[in-house]
């Protein structure tokens, strides 16, 4: 069976703006490269969790998967079509089956509009064919897919209601019109954390009934099991690991995603492994230290070999000689470390230690 979508080495370097004295100097042009050579797919009817800290391109690859923004090079296909050079007529029709849903209920949805209009809107776009008042009832009848209470709830504003509310009633307004992919960017990360798991049951029940396929994005991975079929890690604009969402977590291989799934405080059920020592340097959960300006991502693009060499504690040398391509490992789940090639096999026993 075909993926629904699939990324094909998509890149989007953004230049870094120079100080004066770097003008006078005449430095050279700086690039913050957000997103490099990144490949995946996601199946049909499944959950794909792109997962990363802050500042690891996960939001420009997502937005660059929905034909947000261009990216510099790459492909991507929907549909078995290649969407990436889409415009007008073509691109409102895809526009109109892949849905996002953003982190800031607060901001995302109009504050002058009324929440029957909020989520009725895609439709009055995308769906002319329709009376208004056909249009209503699939409005209505979304709300109720979300477990909101219609009368109750419809002729509300946005600021009457719970961050909760209003995550729910954007997914309403992505559901409206049966996408078949919702981008879904860090959709929980600013609700309170007992409201975060009514927000992810949804959205697995979604999914399960309607057949939608996911792409979740979090910076946290105890969420990600939960939802997940497949993940991917990014750092530094590049995919480090990915595969079965349950090989990679139970058996993390990279030491980037071993530092991530050690750093979860309150993981899952189904024993992932927690309160270990953090194998990595310089790391915070929500993301890299502010004083360490070559590992945040992307002013990264004078650093030659490995990206993650500067925080790894098995790096070897070989390691800053060349980059890691990401390799199949086993089973659909791939790693680029030198840990796992034969370019180096120096370091591998020392990796468990
Ligand atoms: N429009 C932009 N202009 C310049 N730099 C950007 C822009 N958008 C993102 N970046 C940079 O690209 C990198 C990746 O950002 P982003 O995709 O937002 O990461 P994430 O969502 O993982 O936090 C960061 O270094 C960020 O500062
Ligand atoms: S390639 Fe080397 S530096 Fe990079 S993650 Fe693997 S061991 Fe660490
Ligand atoms: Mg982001």
């Amino acid at each position: 069976m075909s993926s629904l979508l699939e990324v094909r080495d998509v890149k989007k370097y953004f230049a870094v703006k120079r100080s004066f004295r770097q003008i006078f100097r005449r430095a050279q042009n700086h690039y913050v490269k957000a997103v490099d050579g990144v490949s995946f797919s996601v199946e049909r009817g499944k959950v794909l969790v792109i997962a990363g800290e802050s500042g690891s391109g996960k939001t420009t690859l997502a937005r660059i998967a929905m034909k947000a923004i261009e990216p510099d090079s790459g492909t991507i296909i929907f549909e078995g079509q290649d969407v990436t050079e889409y415009s007008g007529e073509r691109l409102k029709h895809f526009r109109s089956r892949v849905q996002m849903v953003y982190q800031d209920p607060y901001s995302s949805l109009d504050p002058r509009m009324r929440i029957l209009d909020i989520v009725r809107e895609p439709l009055d776009i995308h769906d002319r064919a329709s009376s208004k008042s056909e249009r209503t009832d699939k409005a209505i009848r979304a709300l109720q897919d979300v477990r909101l209470e219609p009368a109750e709830i419809a002729s509300r504003y946005p600021h009457a209601l719970s961050g909760g509310q209003r995550q729910r009633v954007a997914l309403a307004r992505a559901l409206v019109l049966r996408p078949a992919l919702i981008v879904a960017d860090e959709p929980v990360s600013m609700l309170d954390v007992s409201v975060r798991a009514e927000i992810l049951e949804l959205m697995r029940d979604l999914k399960e009934r309607f057949q939608i396929s996911f792409v979740y994005i979090t910076h946290d991975l105890s969420t990600a099991r939960y939802i997940g079929d497949n993940i991917a890690i990014m750092y530094s604009g590049k995919i480090v690991e990915q595969g079965p969402i349950d090989d990679v977590l139970l058996d993390p291989l990279h030491p980037y995603t071993q530092a991530l799934i050690d750093a979860i405080s309150e993981p899952n059920p189904d024993n992932l492994h927690v309160e270990k020592k953090i194998r990595i340097k310089g790391f915070s959960s929500e993301g890299a230290d502010e004083g360490d300006d070559d590992i945040r991502g992307g002013i990264t693009d004078q650093i030659t070999g490995c990206q993650f060499y500067n925080r790894c504690l098995y790096s070897m040398p070989a390691c800053k000689a060349k980059e890691p391509a990401l390799l199949a490992v086993k089973n659909g789940h791939s790693v680029s470390c030198f840990l796992y090639t034969q370019t180096s096999t120096v370091g591998s026993e020392e990796r468990t230690g």
